[in-house]
């Protein structure tokens, strides 16, 4: 088994050299959702995303030699230009947590700003992206220090296996098209300890898919995603539900390589549905949907029905529709959003986003 925990990561101060790295990571949305994890961040089930494209995080990491005595991790953090207590304390516990991996970083001050190119209010906002250009910064530091992570397919590997320690998802933010996380027969070299890149088998129909997010509530949600973890340990349907994501993993999968979009609509929202019945079967039950996003997901319905459209909608751990279609029928679908979906948006918010091609290192 891989793992990453290495002693010799540590800085021979008379030789390091300051620096500053950034990187840009995407959000994702799992089509074959991640929902139960075990011992340290691991998945009950294989899950497969779309990495996205509009919705990024920006994240700049500038290092220094610690030359104090001061010890622990030394973090100044910033959030859309402004310091963030809540945020700060977050990054310095994960950061913490993994110095058996990056033993260097306790010798480093560290400055680390970060921004998203959607509004943080926007209800999206993504712990996926986030984690991802962390870990990709991080990475990059080690490169930059030890010259050990030259090989690039090892350098995702490394930055995707981190990305998961900060947040299961983000670990599939890291490759083009689609990510797979989680070990199968079905997908060659997957892992649970990282996530795998999955272009090469993906129709072309799907590399230019649209995600359009219809924004149903601003709000925080009143769950986290981390309790709604939690709370499939004793879920009395998570046996069989596991089982049953592995069944429907293996069958995506076939529908991508095909073009087969009825079949892989069929999936996604069957998949959406199930997520929010698990909740709802959670004790304590819970329901993040709202009127809205019932009423939309009826609305989608007719329309595909009624014009025969290949249009079909998502749901991440929240009350939002992802609106999931090929390029072909922009026009046609961008249209029925104006008129039936944007009014049932809060402040008519919808973000336009697609399938897009990773991560951009920027410095
Ligand atoms: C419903 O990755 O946010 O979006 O590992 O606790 O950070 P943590 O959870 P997170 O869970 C994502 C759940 C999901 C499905 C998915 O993205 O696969």
């Amino acid at each position: 088994m891989q793992q990453y925990e290495n002693q010799a990561l540590t800085i021979d101060s008379d030789k390091a050299q300051n620096g500053n790295i950034s990187w840009q990571c995407p959000s994702n949305i799992a089509i074959i959702k991640y929902w139960g994890k075990y011992g340290r961040q691991l998945p009950r089930n294989p899950s497969i995303s779309f990495t996205l494209d509009n919705a990024r995080t920006s994240t700049s990491l500038a290092y220094k030699v610690r030359t104090s005595d001061a010890t622990g991790i030394q973090l100044n953090f910033f959030f859309e230009g402004e310091s963030n207590p809540a945020f700060q304390t977050k990054v310095e516990k994960f950061l913490s947590s993994i110095i058996d991996i990056f033993p260097f970083l306790n010798q480093l001050d560290l400055t680390i700003k970060s921004s998203n190119s959607f509004p943080h209010s926007a209800g999206i906002a993504s712990s996926a992206s986030a984690m991802g250009a962390l870990a990709l910064c991080l990475c990059s530091v080690e490169q930059n220090l030890f010259g050990t992570l030259q090989d690039e397919d090892e350098f995702y590997k490394k930055a995707s296996y981190v990305a998961r320690l900060g947040s299961g998802s983000a670990c599939r933010s890291l490759y083009p098209v689609m990510g797979i996380w989680g070990e199968r027969e079905s997908a060659a070299s997957s892992s649970n300890l990282f996530a795998i890149p999955w272009e090469q088998k993906v129709h072309q129909v799907f590399r230019s898919f649209h995600d359009d997010i219809m924004i149903v509530s601003k709000a925080e949600k009143s769950v986290s995603s981390r309790a709604g973890h939690g709370l499939m340990e004793n879920n009395v349907y998570a046996d069989l539900r596991y089982q049953q994501a592995k069944d429907r993993f293996d069958a995506l999968l076939i529908a991508l390589k095909d073009g087969d979009v009825a079949t892989f609509g069929k999936i996604a929202e069957d998949e959406a549905l199930t997520l929010h019945a698990l909740m709802m079967a959670s004790e304590p039950s819970y329901i993040l949907m709202r009127p809205n996003t019932i009423t939309m997901i009826e609305k989608i319905r007719a329309f595909r029905n009624k014009t025969g459209l290949q249009v079909f909608f998502s749901l991440d751990a929240g009350p939002n529709i992802h609106l999931l279609y090929p390029d072909e029928i922009k026009v046609a679908v961008k249209e029925f959003i104006q008129k039936e979906l944007a009014p049932l948006c809060e402040d008519g918010t919808v973000i336009e986003d697609q399938v897009g091609s990773g991560p951009r290192k920027t410095a």
